[in-house]
């Protein structure tokens, strides 16, 4: 078995040299000088970065810090000004919460800086509280993502298959947490597992861990964490209809506020089934487009059809709205996909000609 204590502190020398420059951290050098960081930019990261990689987020991060420089400013944001600046990142219940948690904290006057008090705030779960409690207060917090399971798996040869070994794994990566710099060794965690062991390839060459490494002793680190057989995703499908005023302006609607890409605007549609029934939002001359658009869910695939039509500026949609100020950043990844596709065809380009 390892020691802990040994492996923990290689691990924070190797973090003193090659920890990455990523724009929400303090680094290490930085921190041993007494510089704190700002509980903010370490919240709207670690919301950010669930499920979403480093490169996706940091333009986001970059937008929304420079527009909504703290907390109070976010929470005084309007919803749709969120919405839109959110729109590419994904998981859209995330940009909801995120503005109650905002709203929340600013009523508070300032962040928790506690896992428990944090945990008690909107859209904070185990992950993100631990996360923000040791990076933005030092507190000795086991943070364990994916990056830090995979770690931990190989550190300690866990065989268990994921997602069966999780809380075995939360219990191995705890006993590996220090309680001096927690914040720093969590952080050191997640670089490694990004950078050095990696989900396949790792460099364990370059790893401080690799003596104390069970699974490199082994020669089984690319092996594990092995991970249970995933169920296939089915292939749902669906009608998106792009209907296009005479004077330019699309029919948008917002879709409910619960629910995939809830609160986010989108073309109206079918429902996303097996076999959708036609369900066009006003009579016209609809054209389908040939080929079709293909976005992945986290629990199914999905596959649009286009629908396209001028339509005149007197109609009257079921649903939605013409939005002569629409802007095709505002819309989630698989409506953009849409409108992109809607904009290949002739029909689209004589858009504003009248
Ligand atoms: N992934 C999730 N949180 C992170 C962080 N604070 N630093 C680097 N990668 C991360």
């Amino acid at each position: 078995m390892c020691d802990e204590t040994e492996a923990s502190a290689a691990l924070l020398r190797w973090y003193d040299r090659a920890a990455r420059v990523l724009p929400w951290r303090v680094g290490p050098a930085e921190r041993a000088a007494g510089q704190r960081p700002d509980p903010y930019r370490v919240w709207l990261s670690e919301v950010m970065l669930q499920q979403t990689t480093v490169a996706a987020v940091r333009d986001y991060f970059h937008r929304f810090t420079a527009r909504w420089p703290d907390v109070q400013a976010l929470a005084a944001a309007e919803d749709a000004d969120v919405m839109a600046e959110w729109a590419g990142l994904g998981y859209y219940a995330r940009a909801r919460n995120l503005l109650a948690c905002a709203r929340a904290v600013a009523a508070k006057g300032a962040f928790p800086d506690t896992a428990e008090g944090l945990r008690a705030l909107p859209g904070i779960g185990s992950y993100t509280s631990a996360a923000i409690a040791a990076i933005a207060f030092d507190r000795p917090e086991t943070v364990v993502d994916g990056n830090v399971e995979r770690v931990t798996a190989r550190v300690f040869a866990e065989e268990t298959p994921l997602p069966r070994a999780k809380p075995v794994l939360a219990r191995l990566a705890a006993r590996l947490t220090p309680t001096r710099r927690p914040g720093d060794f969590a952080q050191a965690m997640m670089d490694l597992g990004a950078t050095v062991c990696t989900p396949r390839n790792p460099c364990c060459g370059a790893c401080p861990l690799a003596g104390f490494c069970l699974a490199h002793a082994r020669g089984l680190a690319a092996d594990l964490p092995r991970k249970a057989p995933k169920k296939p995703k089915p292939t749902r499908r669906g009608i998106a209809y792009v209907a296009i005023r005479a004077d330019g302006a699309p029919l948008i609607e917002t879709r409910p506020p619960r629910g995939l890409l809830g609160g986010m605007p989108g073309f109206p549609g079918t429902d996303w089934v097996d076999d959708p029934a036609p369900a066009p939002p006003l009579p016209a001359d609809w054209r389908r487009l040939e080929g079709t658009v293909r976005h992945t869910f986290t629990h199914f695939h999905l596959e649009l059809t286009v629908a396209l039509a001028r339509v005149p500026d007197d109609s009257v949609p079921a649903t939605g709205a013409f939005r002569p100020d629409f802007d095709p950043a505002s819309l989630p990844t698989v409506m953009r996909k849409v409108w992109d596709h809607a904009a290949t065809d002739d029909l689209f380009g004589a858009r504003g000609s009248g």
